[in-house]
C-alpha cells in the first residue's frame, strides 16, 4: 500500500527538467508567448457563450459578481500554481506537482482528472466554434444541415430533427492537431496574431456597448432569490448568494486555460522568472476585461433576451438587438469568435499532450505518448491519439455536458495544487523557489474554500459525473498504471526509444 504513496523525488523532476536531447521538448517560449499562451486558453467559449447562460439561468446582471468570485478562486490557485511552475519546471502541470507532493495515487488521479480539463474542454469549445462557424456559411448560403453539427442527444426546438454527427467540430480538432504536430513555436505564433484579434474585439465590444447600456437592465443588479427552469427542463437557483456562487461555477469555465501555461514549463526559456508572469499576467488581463464585458452585455440586453431569441450567439444578438449603426461589429465578433475558439482549442490539446508526455515518462500511461518525432521535436503520435479522443467526444456528445464535466474537473485539480503547495512548504522548505506565493497556508485555504464553493454551486449531477469520471481512473490505474509505473518498480524490459533521466 505504501506505494500508491511514494513521492517522485523532486531532484529527479529537476533533473528531468535540464535533460536535453533527442527526447526533449524544445525551449523555445519567452514571457511574452506564455502571457498569449494563457490568454489564448482563456478568452473563448466561457465569455462568449456562457456569460449569456450563466445570466439568463443564474444571476441576471449580477453575474458580474459572479465574474469576480472565479476570479478571486483563479487568482488563488494561480499563485499556487506559479510557485509549483517556479519550482519544478517540467512539462505536466498540475500532476507533476502532486507526483512531487502527496504521491502516486493522487498524481494518477489528478492526471486523469487533467483529461477533463484539457482533451474534454477541447471538445467542448471545438463543438461551439462549430456553431459559429456554421453562422458564417449561411452568410454565403451554405448552412450544413442540423444533424451534422449536433450530436445524437440533441433534436432541432424547431423542426424536431435529431442531431447525428458534429463534422465541423472534427475537422477543427484535426487541423488544430495536425499544426501542433508541425511544433510549438510555429503553433505560438499563430496563436499570437488570434490572441491580439480577440482581445481587440473584447475591447471594442466594451467600448462601444458601454454607451448603449440600458440603467434599467442593471436593476436590481441582484435578483431576489428565486428557481429558474431552463428550457431543458433543468432548475437551478436563481438571484441571492446561490445565484452567484451557481454562475461562478458556469462562468469558471472562462478562466480554464491560465494554468495551461505550466504545462509548456519545459518549454519555457526562463522558466524562474517567466512562468509566474505568464500564468499571473493572463489571468489578471483577462478578469478585468471579462467583469467589464459581464457588465456591459448585461446592460445591453435583458434577462428575458438571453432565455428566449439571445439565448445562442448571444453577443452577435445583443449588437443586433440593441446597437443600431454595428451590425458590422456583430459580424465581426462572430469571426474573430471563431479565431479565439481555434486558439483555445490549440492550447488545450497543447496541454493535454504535455500531461500525458509528462505521465508516459513515470510509466502511468503507455510509452507512446512519450514519443517525440524525429524532426519537429513534438509528441507527434500523442497528438492523433488525442484527436481521436477529442475528436469522438465532440461528434457525438452535447456541449453542455461535456462543458460542465470540464468546470468541475478543473475545480477538483485547482483544489488539489492549492494543497499541494502547502503540503510541499512543509515537507521541502529547501527547495528553490523562484516565485513564493505570499502567506502560503492563507492563499492556499481560500483558494480550497472559493474552488469548493463554485463545486457546491455546480449541483449534484456534476458532482456525480465527477464521482464516475474519477472511479473509472482508478480503476485503469490499478490494471495499468500502477505495474508499469517507473517509481514502484522499474520493468525489466525498458520500453524502445525512452530513456531515463539517470
Ligand atoms: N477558458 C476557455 C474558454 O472560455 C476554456 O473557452
Amino acid at each position: 500500500m505504501a506505494n500508491l504513496f511514494a513521492t517522485k523525488p523532486l531532484d529527479k523532476l529537476l533533473e528531468e527538467s535540464k535533460e536535453v536531447g533527442e527526447h526533449s521538448l524544445k525551449r523555445s517560449l519567452g514571457p511574452l508567448n506564455l502571457i498569449a499562451l494563457g490568454i489564448g486558453a482563456i478568452i473563448g467559449a466561457g465569455l462568449f457563450v456562457r456569460t449569456a447562460a450563466a445570466i439568463a439561468d443564474r444571476a441576471g446582471p449580477s453575474v458580474v459578481l459572479a465574474f469576480l468570485v472565479a476570479g478571486i478562486g483563479c487568482a488563488f490557485a494561480g499563485l499556487c500554481y506559479a510557485e509549483f511552475a517556479s519550482m519544478i519546471p517540467v512539462a505536466g502541470s498540475a500532476y507533476t506537482y502532486s507526483y512531487a507532493t502527496m504521491g502516486e495515487l493522487v498524481a494518477w488521479i489528478i492526471g486523469w482528472d487533467l483529461i477533463l480539463e484539457y482533451a474534454v474542454a477541447a471538445a467542448t469549445v471545438a463543438i461551439a466554434w462549430s456553431e459559429y462557424a456554421n453562422r458564417v456559411l449561411d452568410w454565403f448560403g451554405m448552412k450544413i444541415p442540423y444533424q451534422w453539427t449536433h450530436s445524437p442527444f440533441e433534436a432541432d426546438p424547431v423542426s424536431g430533427v435529431s442531431g447525428m454527427m458534429n463534422i465541423p467540430a472534427v475537422i477543427i480538432l484535426l487541423l488544430l492537431s495536425l499544426l501542433l504536430i508541425r511544433g510549438t513555436k510555429e503553433s505560438a505564433f499563430v496563436n499570437g496574431i488570434i490572441v491580439v484579434v480577440k482581445t481587440a474585439i473584447v475591447l471594442l465590444f466594451i467600448g462601444i456597448g458601454w454607451s448603449f447600456i440600458n440603467p434599467a437592465n442593471h436593476t436590481p443588479f441582484i435578483p431576489d432569490a428565486a428557481t429558474y427552469t431552463t428550457p431543458q427542463g433543468i432548475t437551478h437557483a436563481y438571484g441571492g448568494i446561490m445565484g452567484i456562487l451557481g454562475a461562478a461555477g458556469v462562468v469558471f469555465f472562462a478562466f480554464i486555460g491560465f494554468d495551461a501555461v505550466s504545462t509548456a514549463a519545459q518549454e519555457a526559456r526562463n522558466p524562474k522568472r517567466d512562468m509566474p508572469i505568464g500564468i499571473l499576467g493572463s489571468l489578471g488581463l483577462c478578469t478585468v476585461l471579462y467583469v467589464l464585458f459581464a457588465y456591459v452585455l448585461s446592460g445591453v440586453a435583458t434577462v428575458e433576451d438571453f432565455r428566449s431569441t439571445g439565448r445562442e450567439a448571444s453577443v452577435a444578438f445583443a449588437i443586433t438587438k440593441y446597437m443600431e449603426g454595428y451590425e458590422w461589429l456583430s459580424r465581426a465578433v462572430t469571426v474573430a469568435i471563431l479565431a479565439g475558439f481555434s486558439s483555445v482549442i490549440l492550447v488545450m490539446l497543447l496541454g493535454q499532450s504535455r500531461v500525458f508526455f509528462s505521465m508516459s515518462r513515470d510509466g502511468l500511461v503507455p510509452p507512446v505518448f512519450a514519443q517525440v518525432h524525429p524532426k519537429f521535436r513534438t509528441p507527434h503520435k500523442s497528438s492523433m491519439i488525442i484527436f481521436l479522443f477529442t475528436g469522438t467526444f465532440a461528434a457525438f456528445v452535447p456541449a453542455d455536458v461535456s462543458g460542465e464535466m470540464t468546470s468541475i474537473g478543473t475545480l477538483f485539480a485547482f483544489i488539489l495544487v492549492c494543497a499541494g503547495v502547502w503540503i510541499l512548504r512543509v515537507r521541502r522548505p529547501d527547495v528553490e523557489r523562484g516565485f513564493r506565493v505570499p502567506a502560503a497556508p492563507l492563499v492556499a485555504t481560500l483558494g480550497i474554500i472559493t474552488c469548493g464553493a463554485m463545486i457546491y454551486g455546480l449541483g449534484w449531477t456534476n458532482w456525480m459525473r465527477l464521482i464516475v469520471w474519477l472511479a473509472i481512473g482508478i480503476a485503469v490505474y490499478f490494471a495499468y498504471g500502477k505495474k508499469h509505473s517507473r517509481l514502484n518498480a522499474p520493468p525489466p524490459e525498458m520500453p524502445e526509444g525512452i530513456k531515463l533521466s539517470n
